[in-house]
């Protein structure tokens, strides 16, 4: 199938060439952590984690491994699939909210450990729709001309930042990293539109409150468990399901596809049951959902990049089909992007 006249880009927007993904990678720690193990660290039960999240078990880094390893040997693997050598990476783009840390920012540590040339290279932060972000950033550089290979990937080390005393928050997340290789490529349709969004209002409802400015390491701090993530999982979760649904369904019109015309739809790993309600309210099938949820958690920035990377490799796609990827986090952020395959 081509999609080449939906493009509204081409059409509508701008003047510039498009933008295709010409290679994914992902990488997990080798350490599993699965629900058993949480049962002996805080009061919860497989039963609970299972039924209200779908998550099973989620990968844990080493002491010693950190974003910016996930992140390089997510890279490779793009870069392997894409065919492009380091040499020719133009521009790195790091999503994470688990940066190595504050600065140097995790790209320019990603480019000395993959031997780019030294090339602009910096992060952005929208949480657990900060890969989708960054394609868009990436996908200017390329529409533009101003780059020819763009190496965007999201990466996050979410262990160094769970409490794992507190329940709550302790057995949703993981760690990982995914990564795409962006060109432009004649015969593929590629980003067909990016939709982002983002509502400043709702910051309070997942946040890590220590280690900015606003609150600088202090023992105090330390001490009231600030520098560790906090969710208010209830609320987070109504606004997950409607800024999906509306994201997504803005890409559609955009694009002016019907549901049924994606074959693969990777919504952000974040609970089975926020990907159910999304897929019911999209008119989805349960075989256009992609979901490996169960094996990571949610691996914030690296999620969505992740589960294309497996959708890809697992056969899910092919060249010509259409792929709907869709994210929610802290922020509040969102974003859905309709991508030629
Ligand atoms: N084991 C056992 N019981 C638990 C656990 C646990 N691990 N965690 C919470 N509970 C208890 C609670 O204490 C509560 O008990 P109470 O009623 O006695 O107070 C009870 O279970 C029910 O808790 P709820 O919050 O009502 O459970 P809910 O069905 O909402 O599920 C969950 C919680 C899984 C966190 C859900 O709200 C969720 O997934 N939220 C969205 C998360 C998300 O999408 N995050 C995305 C962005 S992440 C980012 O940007 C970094």
């Amino acid at each position: 199938m081509t999609t080449k006249h939906f493009n509204p880009r081409a059409k509508h927007h701008f003047a510039g060439r498009t933008c295709s993904i010409a290679g994914v990678g992902s990488y997990v720690p080798e350490r599993i952590l699965t629900n058993a193990d949480l049962e002996k660290l805080v009061d919860t039960s497989d039963e609970w984690i299972t039924t209200r999240t779908g998550i099973k078990e989620r990968r844990i880094a080493a002491a010693g491994e950190l974003t910016s390893d996930l992140a390089t040997k997510a890279a490779l693997r793009a870069m392997e699939m894409a065919g492009v050598t380091a040499e020719q990476i133009d521009l790195i783009i790091v999503a994470s909210i688990t940066p190595d840390m504050p600065f140097p920012n995790t790209a320019c540590l990603v480019q000395q450990k993959i031997g780019a040339r030294r090339i602009p290279s910096f992060d952005i932060e929208a949480a657990c729709s900060g890969f989708i972000y960054a394609l868009e950033v990436g996908q200017q550089f390329i529409q533009s001309h101003t780059y020819e290979t763009v190496l965007v990937i999201g990466a996050e080390k979410l262990s160094a930042i769970t409490n794992w005393k507190d329940r709550n928050t302790c057995v949703l997340f993981g760690d990982g990293a995914g990564a795409a290789v962006l060109r432009h490529r004649a015969a593929a349709g590629g980003l067909l539109t990016t939709v982002l969004g983002a509502d400043g209002a709702k910051a309070e409802l997942l946040s890590m409150p220590a280690g900015g400015s606003a609150c600088p390491a202090t023992a105090e701090s330390v001490a009231q468990g600030l520098h560790f993530l906090r969710m208010d999982g209830k609320e987070t979760f109504k606004n997950a399901v409607q800024a999906m649904c509306s994201a997504a369904k803005e890409a559609l019109r955009r694009c002016q596809i019907d549901i049924k015309q994606i074959k693969c739809i990777i919504p952000h790993q974040a609970n089975r049951r926020i990907i159910d309600a999304v897929g019911e309210r999209l008119e989805a099938t349960p075989e256009q959902l992609f979901v490996n949820l169960h094996k990571y958690g949610n691996t914030s920035a690296a999620s969505v990049a992740i589960a294309l990377d497996e959708a890809v490799r697992e056969g899910r796609v092919q060249h010509g089909d259409l792929i709907l990827i869709v994210a929610f986090g802290a922020g509040l952020t969102w974003g859905a992007a309709v991508i030629e395959w």
